[in-house]
């Protein structure tokens, strides 16, 4: 059974794809369109055949093959596939169906939004990053340097078709990654996610788990779609996250997903520290984030850089640092000014020397 959720303007299907709007779409609104297919290596590898024999429609189509990772979400790739796009001819009728982790949504919602002033796109997100969060809401965007993000636009898809079968072939690793985006929802918005995922080894989250969390952020999502109020909650943990990736992007790219894990910790602390969120309740999500997602080396000797990267943050405004933080588990509230020195000191419970 699909289960289907309404947003912005489109709508989101979480279940076997087999049973999904998608063979409709073909046959009616896309039947006499150019299909393209943006896929990653590991995508083109892992997920595409199952499309590609299931649909004949899209047997046809053109698939666009990218590199995998972080480092690709960039200007150069938008080129070449504009150019690519222009070459096969793409005009704003066709469609493009983006098949991959949030890499290939983010990237591939930017360049069909863009290209020709938007051609329709269709997010099927293959990890579980994507498929609880990226995939959905209407962010699209590539970074710029150490910037995440930085160039972007609020486009949606004519649908986001989440299929949980996608994740056979998903490493662990990254399983564990995606689910720091679902244990945000739970800290934010509802404690019982929260509890149900502490309780849950990765294998385990299934398509319902995967509904409790596009659910959230659609929720908050429609209540405040250009992000003025509302939304800032689902940045929980990203400040100290995106500024933790930005540090690492020309070293060793952190995932994103990780960082998130640790964002999540840091902005828990400062969230006690504030006199906000209770010591028991901080304490019960420090046992557990660290059991999922490793401190990293002397981080704290670069806190001051990580600063720098804030202060360059989208969600920035003035001089302060603004922070969306937690009242308990649960319950998140948004724009918070935090002093440097509170930041400083949260930053070294990810630090592996303390
Ligand atoms: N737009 C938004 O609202 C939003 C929200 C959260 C995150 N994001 C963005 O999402 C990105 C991170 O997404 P991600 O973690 O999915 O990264 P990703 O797209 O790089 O995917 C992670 C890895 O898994 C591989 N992969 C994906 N699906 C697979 C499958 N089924 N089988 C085997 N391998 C598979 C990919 O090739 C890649 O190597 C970041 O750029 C982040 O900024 C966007």
């Amino acid at each position: 059974m699909i289960k289907k959720i309404e947003s912005q303007g489109y709508y989101i299907e979480i279940g076997n794809h087999t049973e999904s709007s998608l063979q409709q779409l073909l046959d009616n609104d896309f039947a006499q369109a150019k299909k393209v297919i943006i896929v990653d290596e590991n995508t083109h590898d892992n997920c595409l055949e199952a499309l590609l024999t299931q649909y004949t429609a899209l047997k046809e189509a053109e698939v666009i093959l990218l590199p995998p990772g972080e480092e690709n979400k960039v200007m150069e790739i938008c080129f070449q596939v504009w150019e690519a796009l222009t070459e096969y001819k793409i005009g704003r009728r066709d469609l493009i169906i983006n098949l991959g982790g949030g890499v290939i949504t983010d990237l591939g919602g930017f360049i069909a939004s863009v290209y020709k002033r938007g051609v329709q796109f269709i997010n099927m997100p293959t990890s579980l990053l994507a498929m609880v969060d990226a995939s959905s809401g209407g962010k699209t965007g590539i970074d710029l340097g150490p910037y995440k993000n930085q160039l972007g636009l609020f486009a949606y898809p004519i649908c986001t078709i989440i299929d949980p079968g996608f994740l056979h072939t998903l490493p662990d690793n990254e399983k564990v990654w995606g689910k720091a985006e679902m244990l945000k929802h739970g800290l934010i918005a509802d404690r019982s996610h929260w509890d149900a995922l502490k309780e849950k080894d990765v294998h385990d989250i299934n398509l319902d788990d995967i509904a409790v969390s596009v659910a959230i952020k659609n929720d908050i999502v429609l209540s405040d779609p250009k992000e003025e109020n509302e939304r800032k909650k689902l940045n929980f943990g990203h400040t100290i996250a995106h500024a933790l990736e930005a540090y690492f992007l020309d070293k060793s790219p952190l995932p994103h997903g990780y960082a998130v894990g640790l964002g999540l910790l840091v902005e828990s602390k400062i969230s006690m520290d504030s006199g906000l969120l209770p010591k028991e309740e901080y304490f019960e999500i420090e046992h557990f984030i660290l059991q999922q997602y490793d401190k990293i080396d002397n981080i704290s000797s670069i806190a001051q850089t990580l600063l720098g990267y804030m202060q360059n943050d989208k969600k920035k405004e003035g001089e302060e640092y603004n922070f969306t933080l937690l009242q308990r588990i649960g319950e998140a509230s948004i724009n918070h000014s935090i002093e440097e020195a509170i930041i400083l000191e949260a930053i070294k419970v990810i630090d592996a020397q303390f």
